[in-house]
């Protein structure tokens, strides 16, 4: 393993941002990590962990030691006549993964088609698109403990997975080290289409029989016509979640705005999509300097190259302003910020 100083970030976060690591280093196995972890020179040195940093807005240099995971592997653990259990070193790319698992003919991934990132980041937040999150296909996570070093298994229950959170976003977070996620895939697929731009693309595909394949082409179709490729634009997806709020707020933002969107969460609870809040708000496609809103998706803040992580984040705040000022709802960031 090599230790480097003073190292850019600016190739290993998305969002495209200059920031220097004082301390970096690259672990491609679990006992790598362990030994890193447990070395004297660096117990008490702060440390900040690194997938594919497509979840983070940098702010300022980090005084710490940076720790990329760079663990591969895909490895079939376990089969039956109906799954198979996959267990993938938490540095593969999220999208390989989806590629590997779509040509083996599993199902269970596909609408996660094309999601930057890595399959280590994906339980940190649950991720999810197009009606699906990850914690369906999840069994279990290997997690190495920052301070002793301890491997711990969590199973879904323990990772009290919800919308873009789980338990290493909340009571634990800054604890673990995710080294390895198993999933649970389907061998006989069952598609999952309900969600309303994927009937639609699909028909544009022209496809007739349903398959996983065709299902993640129709996902990468979407994503490729709404969301910036960040190796040409900078950005780390959705900016903000999508608020929850009660019905009757809900029911009384319809009566002064008719055209809002909304979907019902729980009985009482209504999901409302931050994109059209702040593309109401008048957003979109704004621009400043060298970052801005996404013209296609108002919900995806960019920048467009030299921007820095504190532009960014001033714009958020004036976003989060203007959208509670006309609709009396807080927008959360689902970015971490450091
Ligand atoms: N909308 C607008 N204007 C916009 C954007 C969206 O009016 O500029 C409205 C439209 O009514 C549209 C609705 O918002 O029908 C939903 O938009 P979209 O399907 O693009 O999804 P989203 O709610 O904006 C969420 C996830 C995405 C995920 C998509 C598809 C969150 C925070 N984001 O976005 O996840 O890909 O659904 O399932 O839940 C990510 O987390 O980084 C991410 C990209």
């Amino acid at each position: 393993m090599q230790l480097l100083e003073n190292v850019s970030l600016l190739p290993y976060n998305t969002f495209g941002l200059e920031a220097k690591a004082r301390y970096f280093a690259e672990v491609t196995s679990p006992d790598e990590l362990r030994q890193l972890l447990l070395a004297p020179r660096w117990q008490n040195e702060p440390k900040l962990v690194l997938g594919g940093g497509s979840n983070v807005l940098l702010t300022q240099d980090i005084n710490a030691l940076v720790i990329r995971i760079a663990i591969k592997g895909i490895e079939k653990i376990k089969e039956d006549q109906e799954h198979v259990w996959l267990r993938v070193g938490a540095g593969e790319w999220w999208h390989d993964l989806v590629m590997y698992s779509v040509g083996k003919g599993y199902s269970g991934l596909e609408n996660l088609s094309l999601i930057p990132g890595t399959v280590g980041a994906a339980p940190m937040q649950n991720i999810g698109a197009y009606g699906v999150e990850i914690r369906e296909v999840f069994e279990e996570l290997e997690a190495i403990h920052i301070q002793t070093a301890d491997l711990r298994q969590f199973g879904a229950e323990e990772c009290r997975f919800g919308y873009r959170e789980s338990v290493f976003k909340r009571d634990l977070r800054g604890q673990y080290i995710i080294t390895s996620v198993t999933f649970r895939l389907s061998k006989v697929p069952s598609f999952r289409t309900s969600y309303g731009d994927i009937q639609k693309t699909l028909a544009d595909m022209n496809v007739e029989e349903l398959s996983t394949r065709a299902i993640s082409e129709a996902v990468i179709r979407i994503r490729q016509s709404k969301l910036p490729d960040p190796a040409q634009i900078g950005n780390a997806g959705s900016f903000f979640k999508n608020p929850e709020i009660p019905k009757a707020q809900f029911n009384q933002l319809r009566e002064q705005y008719p055209a809002v969107p909304g979907y019902d969460t729980a009985p009482d609870r209504v999901k409302v999509p931050a994109g059209w809040l702040i593309e109401q708000a008048g957003w979109k496609g704004f621009r400043e300097g060298q970052v801005g809103v996404h013209a296609r998706q108002a919900l995806v803040l960019v920048n467009y190259g030299g921007g820095t992580g504190e532009q960014i984040k001033e714009l958020a705040g004036r976003v989060q302003d203007s959208v509670e000022e006309k609709f009396g709802i807080r927008l959360t960031p689902e970015v971490n910020f450091i």
